[in-house]
């Protein structure tokens, strides 16, 4: 295991209990409330989501088993008929909410677009005929790579309409990391845009996706749809290629749900583990709507006069769930925005929230520092006065941005959610309910109702209170992962072998270090494997490594993470060229390079580190440790007696 930061060690006494106005009115009024949920979550964990479930959904067709679990494998509300996409929509024009604001959109370069749930229903509809007529059928895997545009969500809700699993790649990512995605999963239509914009610049997404599919490289892809964004010029492949507005003209907006079984796949999702190639997370249909559902409606505490705002992607598991499926679900105002604070536009998040009173802001601990760094007269000068409760997400915030976070953006009235969870797990698990448990700077605080989380040894016993260990869950949940996508075997090495079985009973192992305090209060320590954080983005270092060893002056890498005061980390990469090249800053340029063309700007190494050795133990393993502390500029600590050759340490120190 990892050592943990220095700030996670620190000892955080502040606790600030929920303020007296926000909890009279939330849905979880008290810690009372909370526990009684908690308690009787544990005590029966299938009756408690079987009453939610009932309560909160709309089924076709009743279950007939609330929960199927041979380990690791779980199916919730067996032989249930649901579909996300009615419970996101349909049900909701029957009531008042008809024409209410289901999604409001901020684009870039200053448009926007408001959509009822009448209007969204209406174009989702007539989408899922569009992906109908060319042949798009249940069961049939859609690739999405978009920029953050209503059609986005509207592609998405259309494919779960009909049971096809949608596979969104994050607008960010290469051709290369493109193509692998749509070949894994063996995609049969691509949706994208002539462009996006990031940061007053276009992202040219329909000429990736071009480079994804030249020589038919990814033979599945049988279509390719193209939504008019940014108006530049792009070149459209006869038969293949087909713009959104042609197909969309004047087909039938009448499509009703597919019935689907609760078990059907709902999408694949995409994420880097400690092996070189990332995984595709399978969820499906009835838990993760029933799940995701459930978290937004209690620890966002939603009310029919939010405006609610997630700053997320829809390329990442956050956008699935906290932008699109789960407030729909519960038929709130969601707002979803195209752009992201650059120089030209420092305030913009400011601005969009003072132009449409947003009232819940959930956005990443990276956002923060940078906002920080920004200067607060940026967010002191716009009108803030509407938010009630504030959020963050995807990695641990320290102290100081939570203070930030709560005196400047939150005024001192705002609850904060710290929310712990992953792509795999589909929906929020360890969070404060904002109404009801008192919340301390720099911790996730409680696992939500139904969470068995705990944090043990590597043979499954509880760690004792304060000392580090390995986050594990001991019971499954409705929006679990069932699986990785073609390789049930990973998910099973992944996930479930890490920790010793207790008394028979598998335990989930997220990859997380984490300690308890004697509160009963969860403090993540972060990543126990070679998985590192980049601005909240999670990549797998073995990925990188692989992507520079595929460059030809490239012999051996090794890849690290380096703390970094915004980003939470920074790539530092430690390269062997190959005998015929000397390094240069050339060099260093055409590798930085060719990282971003093999998975993405995401990716790109904040530093290269030109070496003849790299500290490996006698039987050939590359000691991450000591690459860490070097590149952070540490002291080398603990032990170093594995090392083959101890003379490869004082050599990279000289380079450094
Ligand atoms: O290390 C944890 C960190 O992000 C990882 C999951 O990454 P991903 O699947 O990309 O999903 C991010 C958005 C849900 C976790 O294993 N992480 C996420 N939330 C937190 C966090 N670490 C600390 N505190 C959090 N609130």
């Amino acid at each position: 295991m990892t050592s943990p930061t220095i700030e996670s060690i620190l000892h955080e006494d502040r606790l600030f209990a929920p303020p007296a106005e926000f909890s009279e009115q939330a849905q979880l009024k008290n810690l009372e409330a909370y526990q009684a949920l908690y308690e009787r979550a544990k005590a029966d964990p299938e009756a408690f989501w079987a009453e939610l479930a009932e309560q909160e959904l709309d089924w076709f067709q009743p279950w007939e088993q609330v929960l199927d679990w041979q380990p690791p494998h779980a199916r919730w509300f067996v032989n249930g008929k649901i579909n996300i996409s009615y419970n996101c929509l349909d049900r909701h024009l029957t009531t008042w909410r008809r024409n209410k604001a289901a999604l409001i959109w901020e684009g870039e370069p200053g448009d926007s677009r408001t959509l009822t749930y009448a209007q969204l229903h209406r174009e989702v509809c007539q989408f899922a005929n569009v992906m109908k007529g060319l042949g798009v059928k249940k069961g049939d895997i859609v690739g999405i790579y978009m920029p953050m545009i209503p059609e986005a969500a509207i592609a998405m809700l259309a494919c779960a309409r009909i049971g096809a699993p949608h596979m969104v790649v994050f607008g960010g990512f290469s051709a290369e990391a493109l193509r692998d995605r749509l070949n894994d999963g063996k995609a049969k239509l691509v949706i994208t845009a002539d462009g996006g914009w990031r940061k007053d610049a276009i992202v040219p997404l329909k000429e990736q996706v071009d480079r994804a599919l030249e020589n038919n490289s990814a033979p599945s892809v049988e279509n390719v749809l193209v939504v008019q964004r940014t108006q530049q010029k792009i070149a459209m492949q006869p038969g293949r290629d087909h713009w959104w507005h042609d197909l969309q003209q004047g087909v039938s907006a009448n499509c009703p749900a597919e019935p689907l079984d609760s078990e059907d796949m709902l999408f694949i999702l995409y994420t880097s583990g400690s092996t070189g190639k990332p995984k595709g997370v399978v969820h499906t249909t009835g838990g993760y709507n029933l799940y995701t559902h459930v978290t937004t409606k209690w620890i966002f505490d939603l009310r029919d006069t939010d405006v609610y705002w997630c700053t997320a992607d829809v390329g990442w598991i956050t956008g699935h769930s906290y932008i699109v499926y789960g407030p729909l679900s519960n038929g709130a105002t969601t707002l979803m925005y195209e752009g992201a604070p650059r120089t030209s536009n420092p305030g913009c998040f400011w601005d969009v929230i003072e132009k449409y009173g947003v009232t819940i802001f959930y956005t990443a601990p990276t956002a923060i520092r940078a906002f920080i760094k920004m200067g607060e007269h940026l967010p002191n000068a716009r009108d803030l006065s509407s938010l009630r409760l504030l959020g963050t997400v995807g990695e641990p915030i320290n102290p100081a941005a939570w203070i930030w976070y709560h005196r400047i953006i939150g005024k001192e009235r705002c609850p904060i959610v710290d929310t712990w969870w992953q792509t795999e797990t589909g929906g929020i698990m360890i969070t404060p309910i904002p109404g009801a448990i008192a919340t301390k700077p720099g911790s996730a605080t409680r696992p939500f109702p139904g969470i068995l989380a705990d944090v043990v040894d590597l043979d499954g016993h509880p760690v004792p209170e304060g000392e580090g260990g390995y986050l594990v869950v001991r019971h499954p949940w409705p929006s679990m992962m069932r699986t990785v996508y073609g390789d049930d075997d990973r998910f099973r090495r992944t996930y479930w072998e890490h920790i010793a079985p207790v008394d028979g009973q598998s335990l989930y192992f997220a990859g997380d270090g984490a300690r308890r305090d004697q509160d009963g209060y969860f403090w993540i320590m972060g990543r126990v494997d070679d998985v590192i954080s980049v601005a909240g983005h999670r990549l797998g270092t073995m990925e990188i490594e692989s992507a520079l060893v595929s460059h030809p002056a490239v012999a051996e890498a090794a890849v690290v993470g380096k703390p970094d005061e915004v980003k939470g980390e920074e790539v530092v990469a430690f390269v062997i060229l190959e005998g015929a090249f000397l390094p240069s800053e050339d060099l260093d340029k055409a590798l930085k390079k060719h990282v971003v063309a093999e998975i993405g700007a995401l990716a790109r190494p904040g530093q290269i580190r030109f070496t003849d050795a790299l500290p490996k133990t006698r039987s050939g393993k590359i000691m991450r440790r000591l690459l860490r502390s070097l590149a952070a500029g540490e002291e080398i600590s603990g032990d170093t007696s594995t090392l083959e050759d101890r003379s490869v340490l004082d050599k990279l120190r000289e380079g450094a």
